[in-house]
């Protein structure tokens, strides 16, 4: 059959959390030609820990990328077109592999049930829930809390020690302390390093490595971005920095090279929360997006300025499109669960079949809120007063009926940065059901973004007059629209959501030597944007807004 003509193609690998997409985009439009999408299993083998398999990550890539390929074939696209592969990647998660062998060195599944006093491993309990091969810490873990307090009774100098250098809390988030973790506790991780065989890594890295020949001459690089997000990286000098590698005692040489965010190096990568921001194209300071994924990501902008926040956001580097090119820095508002919630309604309380079914647009008669009877419509009520023009009270579009859900499973990341914290439902009356549950889960969606806006506006001094939005979630419109209610100002989608892989493919596309995507916005004229107005009064928002911040109250303090 006659094949289709197109400009040059870009691939993206895009490893989120609960995901991996392969998406293969046409430079000259930014239109999404084809993709494919395989879940990845989150293993929680102690309360507060949360573990992946790297080989099942590696694994889920080659998948996708071989599916993607098969339906470019079935729609006569020629695959050859592909010039650049991007990777955006969930960050934090820490990988330590052997460079000789290329197996993940964190082998849970590998201890023991009862292993020797000498090895250490010895921790992670044996059972049929723990991964079957390495296991990846992943950014969401707690299981260093301990850890932390540890380093921050021995913080030299001031308190600002750590966050000066990174822009980065001391928290359980960040690689540095997972890695900690891996040295403190997991012997074949200790010998491997001692016999210099160690190679670390967040999944930029453990992927770029393994794609580009692994044992057999792998890069070991990662990018400014990932690196920023390790608490080992100086976001001024763009370089491992020794003191604080002292201070966590890192050894160096397990550390990967740090490259641009925009460059030939077998791949080119992006931290996914920077890869949206270059898909949304908010290249100039001040312009903003937030990402729907497992968590939710709101990065602003700050241009070339390092900005420090007071309102408990992270400086981050934001992207550096080349060798030669500046870099650029972002305050990032983190939320640690948003989709994530979706995924716990739908496997831990079974309250839902699918996170389709909930993420579905409201008001099809087929809209219900999950398993048995009476079927409830979830968003009935919601899409009725949604169509009635005019203001509306919070009360009647609203369906969660005073229940709040804080869902502090990892405790509480930004702006309160509260490991103390954990997930509670209240306001719960006779009448409260499953439905009302799965509402109040979205809305917390929304109420989080919101503190992260606030905490934005104060930092910036200019609130933001619209908040341009992205990620799976953002395909749900009664979401999008609870969004603009809570906000109280217009939220702005594009019709393709998937701007964290159209982001690294542009990354990619752009790097010199690649030179088929120019960033500029006639690049991305298949991209349309949709427009949501806050449609509730003023007050009615903000009174929705208190109420949730004393919800989060109860939750604060609750590990103690
Ligand atoms: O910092 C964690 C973040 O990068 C995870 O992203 O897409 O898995 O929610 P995602």
């Amino acid at each position: 059959a006659k094949k289709a003509v197109l400009g040059p193609l870009v691939g993206a690998v895009d490893q989120g959390t609960s995901s991996t997409r392969f998406l293969v985009f046409n430079s000259k439009t930014a239109e999404l030609l084809s993709h494919h999408q395989v879940e990845i299993k989150q293993e929680f083998p102690r309360e507060g820990w949360v573990e992946q398999d790297p080989k099942e990550i590696l694994q889920s890539v080659y998948e996708c990328i071989e599916k993607t390929c098969e339906k470019l074939g079935q729609l006569n696209i020629d695959i050859s077109n592909i010039k650049a592969i991007g990777v955006s990647n969930q960050r934090e998660t820490t990988v330590v592999w052997d460079k000789l062998t290329g197996e993940p060195l964190y082998n849970a599944v590998a201890a023991p049930v009862s292993p020797g006093p000498s090895d250490p491993v010895a921790v992670v309990p044996s059972g049929s829930s723990v991964p079957a091969a390495g296991a990846s810490s992943v950014w969401l873990d707690l299981r260093t809390q301990s850890t932390v307090e540890n380093l921050s009774k021995r913080i030299p100098g001031n308190n600002n020690f750590v966050k000066s250098k990174t822009g980065l809390p001391l928290s359980t988030y960040f690689s540095a302390v997972k890695l900690r973790w891996l040295l403190d506790n997991v012997r074949k991780v200790q010998k491997a390093v001692e016999e210099d065989r160690a190679l670390f890594g967040t999944i930029d890295s453990w992927l770029i490595w393994s794609l580009t020949g692994g044992a057999n001459g792998g890069v070991h690089c990662t990018d400014v971005t990932n690196a920023s997000r390790t608490m080992l990286f100086n976001i001024h000098s763009l370089e491992w920095d020794k003191e604080l590698c002292e201070f966590f005692e890192i050894p160096m040489k397990v550390l990967p090279n740090v490259r641009s965010s925009s460059e030939i190096y077998g791949l080119m990568c992006l931290g996914d929360q920077s890869a949206a921001l270059v898909g949304q194209m908010c290249f100039q300071d001040g312009q903003a997006k937030n990402t729907y994924g497992t968590g939710c990501f709101l990065l602003c902008n700050t241009g070339r300025k390092c900005v420090f926040s007071e309102h408990g956001l992270l400086t981050t580097v934001a992207y550096k499109l080349g060798r030669d090119k500046p870099v650029y820095y972002a305050l990032e508002g983190s939320v640690a669960i948003a989709g994530a919630v979706i995924r716990w309604l739908r496997d831990n309380l079974g309250i839902i079949k699918s996170s389709e079914e909930i993420a579905r647009r409201g008001g099809q008669s087929e809209t219900h809120c999950g398993l048995g009877t009476p079927r409830r419509p979830l968003f009935y009520l919601l899409v009725n007063n949604l169509k009635k023009s005019g203001k509306k009270l919070a009360k009647e579009v609203g369906t969660s009926y005073g229940c709040y859900f804080v869902p502090a499973f990892s405790g509480l990341y930004a702006p309160y940065w509260e490991p103390s914290a954990r997930g509670i439902i209240c306001g719960l009356t006779q009448f409260t059901n499953k439905c009302h549950i799965a509402f109040a889960a979205l809305e917390a969606v929304c109420f989080q973004t919101r503190e992260i806006l606030d905490a934005m506006n104060r930092d910036c001094g200019i609130p933001l007059s619209h908040l341009q939005v992205d990620g799976g979630m953002t395909n749900n419109k009664i979401l999008m629209q609870l969004q603009a209610d809570i906000l109280y100002i217009p939220v702005v989608k594009p019709s393709m959501p998937e701007t964290t892989a159209l982001g690294a493919a542009m990354a990619a596309g752009a790097a010199e030597g690649v030179g088929v995507w120019s960033l500029e916005p006639e690049d991305l004229s298949a991209v349309t944007m949709e427009r949501f107005e806050p449609q509730i009064n003023a007050e009615e928002s903000e009174i929705r807004y208190s109420t949730w911040k004393k919800a989060v109250m109860k939750s604060v303090g609750w590990v103690t």
